[in-house]
Formats: structure tokens, sequence, C-alpha cells
């Protein structure tokens, strides 16, 4: 007898150890009898082994599945492939760490036979935030704000991490998702255009144990995806942050060598070296954090891919010389000259950067 399962529960898990037979025992207690469902936790080989415990409650109860992926880390792309790999009719995501309040999926799922897409919402009737810091409201507040000027979304809540999804509508759009946004619910609405939404009320609850995985460059991420999403290829963002991140070099360049030079008086030839170097040392740093956020090198990729990056910039710093000596030697004003060095530079360390120091090969 085949079986329709009618709602698949994905579940993303980074370190959740501590909640994660919990978040499994509610679900199942909030379903049971009352729909045809499975649960998916698509666990990134958390150190703290959360996908032991999936393993073995899986044993025990053929609802429960475990998706455990190797080498790779992020929210929405666990988010994607849990969808991709889930049977039922419409399919849901929540959090692990129980601030999501799973006693509303069925209504949710009820919601569900007019609305493609239902979301669980802080911010409509029923709705509340539990126990923030103004400054938490404030950042969300604002986010939400951006997210509404940037996508013109009906939703109250478009930051939500909690919502349900038709089968029908995923398949519309699940090629051309891109996973590398945090936010995959605003991926969602903005490839989607889907206006048969609703949104359902339920309390967002403080995290007890674990920690958050929110972090600035995941802040960064959520603007450089409003952006992408907005301005798709009109400019390669990437660059732009690239940049930016070669302006704030020349800062710490300049700073230092007044500092060294000026107020230690050490030679003008040894402070200028360190002076380049450190300016080198942070904008690797930040273009691993922000520019290349998505393909961040760690541990010892993080040193080889150092090492890359000061070799690329060396030559990027001949090409600068050369072709400024070249532009004054025919005439060109020297500042003029340089600065023309300098953008060719930079669009060379990018490009040569982002191919052979962060590994992409879709460059632009
Ligand atoms: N597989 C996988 N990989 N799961 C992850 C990863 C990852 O890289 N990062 C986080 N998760 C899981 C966590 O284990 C948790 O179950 C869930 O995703 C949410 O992560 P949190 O770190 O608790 O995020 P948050 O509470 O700051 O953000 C949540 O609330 C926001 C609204 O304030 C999320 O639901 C956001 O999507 C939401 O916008
Ligand atoms: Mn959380």
């Amino acid at each position: 007898m085949i079986m329709q399962i009618e709602l698949s529960v994905i579940i993303p898990t980074y370190n959740e150890k501590s909640n994660i037979s919990v978040i499994l025992d509610r679900i199942v207690q909030t379903l049971e009898g009352k729909l045809t469902f499975e649960i998916l936790v698509v666990d990134d080989d958390s150190p703290d082994q959360t996908w032991a415990v999936v393993k073995q409650r899986g044993q025990l109860d053929p609802r429960i599945r475990l998706l455990r992926r190797i080498g790779r880390r992020g929210l929405s792309s666990a988010v994607v492939e849990g969808f991709s790999s889930a049977q039922g009719k419409t399919m849901a995501v929540i959090d692990a760490d129980l601030q999501h309040d799973e006693r509303i999926l069925p209504e949710m799922y009820a919601a569900s036979q007019e609305a493609n897409l239902v979301v669980g919402s802080r911010k409509v009737e029923g709705g509340s935030i539990e126990n923030w810091s103004w400054l938490r409201r404030g950042v969300s507040n604002i986010a939400t704000m951006l997210a509404k000027i940037f996508l013109v979304t009906p939703l109250k809540d478009p930051m939500s991490g909690f919502f349900l999804i038709r089968r029908e509508l995923f398949t519309r759009i699940e090629s051309e998702i891109n996973p590398r946004g945090f936010k995959i619910l605003l991926e969602i609405l903005h490839r989607s255009k889907e206006k048969k939404i609703k949104e359902i009320g339920y309390t967002f609850r403080p995290r007890v144990a674990g920690v958050s995985k929110l972090s600035t460059s995941t802040i960064f991420d959520f603007l450089f995806s409003l952006l992408e999403l907005r301005l798709g290829r009109v400019v390669s963002l990437r660059f732009l942050s690239y940049a930016a991140v070669g302006v704030t070099g020349v800062g710490v360049n300049l700073a230092t060598l007044w500092g060294l030079h000026e107020e230690l008086h050490l030679s003008e030839s040894f402070s200028l070296a360190i002076a380049i170097f450190l300016s080198m040392v942070s904008n690797f740093f930040l273009n691993n954090y922000y520019t290349f956020h998505d393909y961040a090198l760690r541990e010892k990729a993080l040193w080889i891919g150092f090492l890359q990056f000061l070799l690329v910039c060396s030559v990027g710093a001949l090409i600068n010389y050369a072709l400024t000596q070249f532009c004054v030697s025919h005439g060109g004003n020297l500042y003029a000259s340089d600065l023309l060095g300098i953008s060719v530079a930079t669009v060379w360390n990018y490009l040569v950067n982002q191919r052979v120091t962060w590994g992409r090969s879709d460059y632009l």
C-alpha cells in the first residue's frame, strides 16, 4: 500500500545535542494521530554529534530520518537539501532549539489547503517574542524593514525561519533557489512571487540550551543577499565588497606607516614593509570573513589560503608598480598613473584570488 506523507518536517541542526531529543519528542507528540508525517534532520556533521542521537532515534521510529552532510555548512542549503529529499505533500522547516512553537504545525498544515506558503509569525495576532533585549529587537526590526523595502513582501514577519511550503511551489522554483543566501524564506518569496500566503502567530521563545549561530558575518550575509536578490547580476557585489575591503587596507597601511615612522621613529623602509604586510593580513581576514563569507576558509586551509593571497597580491603589487612606471615614463601624471595601476592590480587580485584562494569558478 502506498501511503502519501502529508507533512515532512525539516529540522536543520548544528550542535544541538541538548535540544534535538526534546524537539523530536514534541513534534511526534503534536502530529501523532493527526497527520501522516516524517521528520528529516539535516545535520552538518555537528562536532557535538547531534547526528548520532538522530540516528539512534531513527532506528526506533522510522518516521525520523537523518541527512548528515559532511564538509558543508549553511542553514539555507541544509533546508533546501531537506526539501529536496523529503517525501511529503507539504514541507515545514523548524529550528531545533525550541524557539519555534511546534504546536502550530497542524494549524499550518490546515492553512496550506488554501495557501501555498504558510509562515509562523511573530508579528501577527497571536504572535510575540519572549524576553528579547531592546538591542535584539532593534536589529530584528531594522532587518525586517529592509527586507520589506527591498523585496516588497506582504509578510509581517519575512525574517521568519519557521514556515511550511507546498511541494508544487517548491518544485516550481527548486532549480532557481540560491541556497547561499541565509534567508531561505526571502529567497523563496522573491523567486516565486507567491501570492497565496498565510501567517499564523506564535510566541518565539528564548533559546535555553546551546548557542545561536547568528554572527556579524550572518548579518552581513543577510544584507548581501537582499542586495543580490534585488540587483541580481547588474553589479558584482562581491567585487564591491572586495574593493571596500581594499579601501580599509589603505587605511591600515597609512596608519601603520605613520605610527611606526612618525611616532616610533623607525626607518622609512622598515615601517613601509610592516605597513604593507599588516594591510595584507587585515585584507585577507576581512575578505575571508565578509567578501567570501560563503566560501570562508578555516583551519589548515586558512593558512594555505593566506600564503596564496600574499603571493597573488605580490604579483598585483608588481603590476601596479610596472604600470605606474610605464605611464609616468610616457608623460602621465604620477598620481593618476598610480590610481590606474591600483585599479588594474585590484581587478587582477580579485579575479585570481577568487579563483585560486577561495576556489570559486563561477566568477563575477
Ligand atoms: N544544518 C545546519 N547547518 N543547521 C544550522 C546551521 C548550519 O550551518 N546554522 C544554524 N543551523 C540550525 C541551528 O542548529 C538551529 O536549529 C537553526 O538552524 C537556527 O539557528 P540559530 O543559530 O538558533 O538561529 P537564530 O535563532 O539566530 O535565528 C533563527 O531565528 C531567526 C529569526 O529571529 C532562524 O530561524 C532564522 O532563520 C530566523 O530568521
Ligand atoms: Mn535560534
